[in-house]
């Protein structure tokens, strides 16, 4: 039997919205198999041989020591900042500390890899035109309770820039999304109008981390209003598809209660990305880039 890919109705409503909900995308066995997977990842980690590495959306604080640079093949484990008091001390045990797992879930565990590289996802990349998607960037993101950090309106193809933008991610809410725990929202048909104006890059060869430029004669988006985002409802097991362009944002979790979610991202393979991103694989023998083709 063929898997089916999306209808034109729903490549009709990502082309325009630039995003895509589809719930019950996961079923209720796949669903507990990513939360007690996600569950193990943060319980057996070692806090005594990590450096402590948080992860923070502002634009003014450096990400990018080495810990996260060279995490593109591996599976590494990122703090929330307001996890530490003044003296640098955890304020809460690790597995309710953590702000992000990455970013090489897709290959290196069997859970997350079985949810990324299959025929369901090949055959929406097909519906979605990609003619040699590669994967990237996969993440569970914990948006851990009381502390969960919030992410400001931003465009996915800043952080993965290939010329032109392609990167699509996908989105599988790992636990029911809510206003109070955090839920994504949406500018709706933004990624028509807001250019990518700026790229996320390594600074001076990794020694400052990471940092942005603009790109040159590109008009950068406005700044959307509060009343423009949309919020959909986002059951537990819903893959949200959305366009590298669209600006999208999520609340800081005040709740009592976690919103894992499971993330990766999708580019065009036909274009250029190249050494300024953030994100580099190591080389192949060949001297190629080592990414995970999924039509392969
Ligand atoms: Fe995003």
């Amino acid at each position: 039997m063929v898997t089916q890919g999306l209808n034109p109705e729903q490549v009709a409503a990502f082309n325009r919205d630039g995003y895509l909900l589809l719930p019950g995308e996961l079923s209720p066995g796949r669903l507990k198999a990513l939360f007690d997977e996600t569950a193990k990842l943060l319980s057996d980690f070692r806090l005594e041989d990590h450096p402590l590495t948080k992860f923070s959306t502002d634009e003014k604080a450096h990400i990018g020591d080495d810990y996260f640079l060279k995490s593109s093949d591996k599976v590494r484990f990122f703090f929330e900042q307001d996890a530490f008091d003044d003296k640098g001390e955890l304020t809460r045990p690790k597995e309710k500390a953590i702000n992000k797992i990455g970013h090489a879930l897709h290959n290196l565990n069997d859970e997350f890899h079985a949810d990324t590289i299959n025929d369901r996802n090949r055959a929406i990349a097909q519906s979605l035109g990609f003619k040699d998607p590669l994967v990237l960037q996969s993440m569970i993101i914990c948006k851990q309770p009381e502390i969960g950090g919030k992410v400001p309106s931003h465009q996915d193809s800043v952080f993965l820039y290939t010329n032109p933008p392609s990167a699509v991610g996908f989105w599988y809410s790992i636990e029911d999304c809510t206003a109070e725990n955090g839920a994504l929202s949406f500018v709706p048909g933004s990624h028509k109008w807001a250019n990518i104006a700026k790229r996320m890059i390594r600074v001076d060869g990794n020694k400052m981390g990471t940092g942005f430029i603009t790109l040159e004669g590109v008009e950068p988006p406005r700044e959307p209003t509060g009343d423009e985002f949309v919020m959909p409802s986002c059951p537990a097991g819903t893959l949200i598809l959305i366009h590298g362009s669209l600006l999208h944002k999520s609340e800081t979790n005040k709740s009592q209660k976690s919103r894992y979610a499971y993330t990766f991202h999708m580019i065009e393979g036909e274009y250029d990305y190249d050494i300024l991103n953030w994100l580099q694989v190591p080389p192949t023998e060949e001297g190629g880039r080592n990414f995970t083709h999924l039509y392969a």
